[in-house]
């Protein structure tokens, strides 16, 4: 079967095989190696300085790592502006609410692009007489393929004295992110998206002066605690140790095949195939091509078919889509093109759109 909803991904061979790895206890040398060699490649894998950054490991989904990030992050007596324009950044607005974190909403369309305007007035406007310490985002809203430019928010940040968290959770491994704005002071993000691992294991790329500050909402997430513990080559809880194997042979992997930039490269041309593959069976991009991410995108349903019927025709064919979500349940579908995809495979999901179009 060949997975083309959001992650998990199809796996390589190599990776499939790296879980196999012999039985190994986290208190021994040699899974703390294998902790540092992941920790490395992560940040590796965006060139990123150790001595700068810190990626904190979490046995957990891309979500822990959203509510690690979110509750260590914003100190104390700090608050957050939340941008909102899908499922996600609704997801990091109850995270907010459920640790009561003093936090406000910029809520926005789910097919629209953020106002920036509006984010700007808020930021300047404060919370309740106080200022905003921080601005999160989620960069690739994977509710629809939209990319919410980071740039112009770190500017506005910069600006505004305040950090900017984002949840790269669907974007870490293949779009570009600005970490060299000093404004940026953490991403949250997972294993088994663009970086190809299994699920399991997430982590927190965070400025190290920002770990420094941070606050103690949470006990199993707490930030400051882990990235001390794995700097200290320790660990707190029990990781989910293979999945750590699986991670560091997609990280080596990612590394051979050219890192960053060449994922990019590969998924934007397998995410244009299928985008000109649709349009000529008749099949719309809801989203313009120029503000869609290269991971996943979101097509209208052809008038007259469910999504229902078209998932299971596919799934029968071995390719499994992603329907909408919340109100665009009925009228959109996603497809991704991470994981082990190729151009052939591509080709043939297109002969069975096409066949099941008539
Ligand atoms: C942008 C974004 N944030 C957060 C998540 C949540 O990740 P998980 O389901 O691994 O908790 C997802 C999952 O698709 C996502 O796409």
């Amino acid at each position: 079967v060949i997975l083309l909803n959001p992650g998990p991904v199809s796996l390589s061979a190599g990776v499939r095989q790296s879980l196999l790895g012999p039985d190994l206890c986290h208190r021994e040398s040699e899974f703390y190696d294998l902790q540092d060699e992941v920790r490395a490649g992560l940040l590796a894998s965006y060139q990123l300085d150790p001595g700068l950054w810190s990626a904190v490991l979490m046995t957990g989904s891309g979500t822990a790592a959203v509510e690690s990030m979110l509750t260590s992050l914003v100190p104390e007596n700090g608050a957050v502006l939340i941008c909102e324009n899908g499922v996600y950044g609704q997801r990091m607005a109850h995270i907010c609410a459920r640790y009561a974190i003093a936090h406000e909403r910029v809520r926005g369309e789910w097919l629209q692009q953020l106002d920036l305007a509006q984010i700007e007035q808020r930021l300047a406007a404060g919370l309740a007489a106080a200022r905003f310490t921080h601005l999160a985002v989620v960069h690739h809203e994977t509710t629809t393929g939209r990319l919410n430019a980071l740039a112009p928010l770190a500017e506005l940040c910069r600006e505004h004295g305040v950090g900017l968290l984002v949840d790269a959770v669907s974007s870490f491994g293949a779009e570009r992110i600005e970490f060299g704005d000093p404004s940026l002071s953490a991403i949250a993000a997972t294993a088994n998206k663009c970086l190809h691992g299994v699920p399991g294991i997430a982590f927190v790329i965070a400025r190290r002066p920002a770990l420094a500050g941070a606050a103690t909402r949470a006990y199993y997430l707490d930030l400051a605690r882990l990235a001390q513990l794995q700097d200290e080559r320790n660990t707190p809880f029990t990781p989910a140790v293979q999945v750590c194997y699986a991670l560091a042979a997609a990280l080596r992997e990612f590394a051979a095949q050219g890192g960053r930039a060449a994922r990019y490269r590969r998924y934007a041309a397998l995410a244009e195939q299928v985008r000109q593959g649709l349009a000529g069976l008749g099949v719309g991009a809801v989203l313009p091509p120029e503000e869609c991410s290269v991971v996943l995108r979101s097509y209208r349903l052809p008038h007259g078919h469910t999504y229902k019927a078209l998932h299971d025709v596919l799934k029968r064919a071995g390719f499994i889509i992603y329907a909408g979500q919340g109100t665009l349940a009925d009228s959109i579908f996603r497809i991704s093109t991470m994981g082990e995809v190729t151009t052939a495979d591509i080709e043939r999901l297109l002969r069975c759109c096409k066949d099941f179009l008539g």
